[in-house]
Parts: structure tokens; sequence; C-alpha cells
């Protein structure tokens, strides 16, 4: 595993992309500055200083894409978790993978295919994670906001938090490519802060109200609706 260190990139994500051919498996690509990092639904992914983590970790498991990868960022999200909570804090996990703590965002994932004639070039797993921002920084964002340096009162070395957060997504991650979502789905559970509660789901421009009942052993969620209607939802936005 190598870690490319960027000064200064438009997006980690971007980068990984552009240079997916050149890049070898396992590599993580982090930057001191990102100018223009992108969330999930094309949103914008504030810059707040150097001692946070803007990172893209490049996987390249096969040629072919396989549906057990769609569930890696519930891997990293689980994996993510444990990593802040060496750190004493109770993270919880917002389906699909946003980590929120005292129901404050602290971190966010965009996983992205390079798909080429058919064939898988790689998966890039973006990663944002607010460790030592200022709570000016953090007004600025357009949803609440937290960071771990604000939730314990100290300052968090980046290179410790990265480094233990890599060395456990590595542990288990062929166990994941082999099993699946089944191998995090109680750790992943145990974190969920919406099962058994009415949510709203956004997909697209869609807006769909029940119940979230479960999980599904591919990380999918279920909910049902007030008609007792039963919906698997792959992808969309707790409100
Ligand atoms: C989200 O919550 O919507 C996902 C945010 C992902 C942000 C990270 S920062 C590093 C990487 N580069 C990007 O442009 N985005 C991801």
């Amino acid at each position: 595993m190598e870690i490319i260190n960027l000064e200064s990139v438009d997006s980690t994500n971007k980068y990984a992309k552009e240079h997916i051919n050149e890049i070898s498996d396992k590599t993580v690509i982090s930057a001191d500055v990102q100018t223009s990092g992108r969330g999930r639904f094309d949103r914008k992914w504030n810059y707040q200083g150097m001692g946070n983590i803007y990172a893209s970790i490049i996987l390249k498991p096969s040629n072919k894409f396989e549906t057990v990868y769609s569930s890696l960022t519930q891997y990293l999200c689980v994996i993510l978790s444990k990593t802040f909570e060496e750190y004493g804090v109770q993270p919880k996990i917002k389906w699909p993978n946003d980590i929120l703590i005292n129901n404050k965002k602290i971190s966010g994932i965009l996983a992205e295919a390079v798909i080429e004639k058919n064939e898988l070039k790689g998966i890039v797993l973006g990663v944002g994670i607010n460790l030592n921002s200022t709570k000016e920084e953090l007004e600025k964002i357009n949803q609440p906001a937290t960071s771990l340096n604000n939730e314990i009162g100290m300052t968090i070395d980046k290179e410790n938090f990265i480094n233990s957060l890599l060395k456990r997504f590595y542990l288990k991650y062929n166990d994941f490519i082999q099993n699946g979502f089944a191998l995090i789905k109680e750790d992943y559970e145990k974190r969920a802060n919406f099962l058994g509660k009415e949510i709203t789901i956004k997909v697209f421009d869609k807006e769909i109200n029940g119940i979230a009942k479960e999980i599904t052993i591919d990380g999918a969620l279920k909910i049902v609706d007030k008609n007792n209607k039963e919906q698997t939802l792959y992808m969309g936005d707790i409100l």
C-alpha cells in the first residue's frame, strides 16, 4: 500500500480517475489542499484547512464489476466508525454511508467506478473527514457538521488517524471482497441511527416515507410505508 501526498489538487477523486491506469491497486491519494471537492449527488465538499483528510483509496479487485463492490462504501463507513471510537466518541451511521457524531456530520464517502469498454479499471473510494476544523468553518457547511477536534477538545494528529484507518481497512479487505456486506452487517446495524424510525428518503427528486425496517444482507434499506407496502432501496439520502 502506497500513500501519495499531493500539496494541492482540485479533487482527489478526479485526480485518481484521471490517473487510474498509472496508479496501482490499494494506493491512497491524499491532498493537503482540495480546491473543488465533490460529494454524492454532485454536491460540493468544502475545503476546511490542512488539518482535515481529503483522500481517495484506489482499488482494483478485478476487471469486472461485482455487486459486492457497491457495499465498499459501507465497509469503509464501519472501519471509519471504529477508528473514531478509538478517540472515545460514539459515531452513528446514517444510511448509506454518512457518519454523524451528536447528530452532526463528521465525514462523507463518495465511490466512483472507472469502466472503459466494459472493463473495470478501478474503484475510487473518496473520503472527506473533519479532523481539525474551526467552528467558523463548520458553520459554513449547509448542514449540521462537526469535527473530531471539536468533539474531544484537542488537536488530532492527522497522520496517526489515517494510518490507523488504512491499517484497519486493509486488514479485512480481502475478507470483505469474498463475503460482502454480510461480514459487516452486525457492526453496521449496531451503529445505525435510523432503524425502527419513521424516515423520509430522497431518491433523486422523489421522496419516499416509511418506517426503516432493516438492512438487507447486501446493504440495501428496507422500508415499510403507511399502506404496509415494502420497498428496498439501494440508493438515496435520508432527510
Ligand atoms: C458526501 O458526503 O457526499 C461525500 C463526500 C466525499 C468527499 C471526499 S473528499 C476526498 C474525495 N475527493 C472528492 O472530490 N470527494 C471525496
